[in-house]
């Protein structure tokens, strides 16, 4: 472990080395992203919700899904995770997350590997964490029905960007052919699709309104039981509404 090891200044050497960071981490009195454009991030969010995870989490397995620098995972083992998982599909990410980790003297495994890909893990995880990855996906529903076929054993702790009216409607289960207009309401479930950039970021595909991101949850069967912030949400996993698999599914008539 390097914790203690490392100097101050090579710790600044270090972080300087591994950016550009998305994820503001204090390593030993060094921030890694002091000017993110979003503030302290994701302190600044996590303050707002982390009292929906249970304060102690020793004996539980979490895995966290687009990890990033590791902060939500760091943050699950402080709270005595017996075993922390995080994936990303970024190299240079999962660099930053293992330097971090290795500062903070937290034993915690970062593999590469997309969420598309959770099926290879062959296992069960008490927490999965799905924070800002679901609008970054071309598939985005594929990934959350994977995630409830393969790896979520209880809690989904989830996030997306959100953009759209804040309005939900309430959904009838069924609505004729001639009946069009609640497709016209700002509270109708609406996924935005961007062709090209958002945010400068070329990898935003779809941003769901908020009523679209709680209807895709119900439909991958994730029940919300908490929404302690705008764009997060904590769910149990549940039964999916309809019993199909994630990739060749079809609707029953009747
Ligand atoms: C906006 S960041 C969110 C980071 C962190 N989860 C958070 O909420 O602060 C999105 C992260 O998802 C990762 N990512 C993008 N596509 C992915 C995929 N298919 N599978 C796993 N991670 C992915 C990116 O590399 C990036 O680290």
């Amino acid at each position: 472990m390097t914790r203690g090891v490392l100097s101050r200044d090579e710790i600044r050497r270090r972080v300087d080395a591994l950016g550009p960071w998305f994820h503001n981490l204090d390593l030993d009195g060094v921030p890694t992203a002091p000017t993110h454009f979003l503030g302290d991030y994701p302190n600044v969010k996590w303050r707002r919700f982390s009292g929906v995870i249970p304060d102690r989490l020793e004996g539980k397995t979490v895995l966290d899904i687009g990890c990033n620098a590791g902060f939500y995972a760091m943050e699950m083992k402080r709270r005595g995770a017996e075993r922390v998982l995080g994936l990303d599909t970024d190299e240079e990410y999962l660099a930053q997350a293992r330097f971090a980790a290795e500062v903070s003297g937290l034993r915690i495994e970062f593999r590469k590997m997309s969420a598309y890909d959770v099926g290879q893990l062959r296992e069960k995880f008490d927490l999965v964490i799905f924070m800002g990855v679901l609008y970054h996906l071309r598939h985005p529903l594929l990934a959350l029905d994977l995630i409830h076929e393969h790896v979520a054993g209880d809690l989904l702790l989830f996030q997306s960007m959100l953009r759209g009216d804040a309005q939900v409607d309430p959904l009838d289960e069924n609505y004729d052919f001639w009946t069009t207009e609640h497709f016209d309401s700002p509270g109708y479930p609406k996924l935005h699709f961007i062709e090209h950039k958002y945010a400068d970021d070329p990898t935003n595909w779809w941003v769901p309104n908020r009523a679209c991101v709680e209807a895709m949850l119900r439909s991958s069967g994730f029940a919300i039981t908490a929404h302690p912030e705008d764009e997060v949400y904590l769910c149990k996993r549940s039964e999916r509404p309809q019993a199909d698999g994630p990739v060749y599914p079809f609707r029953r008539p009747g």
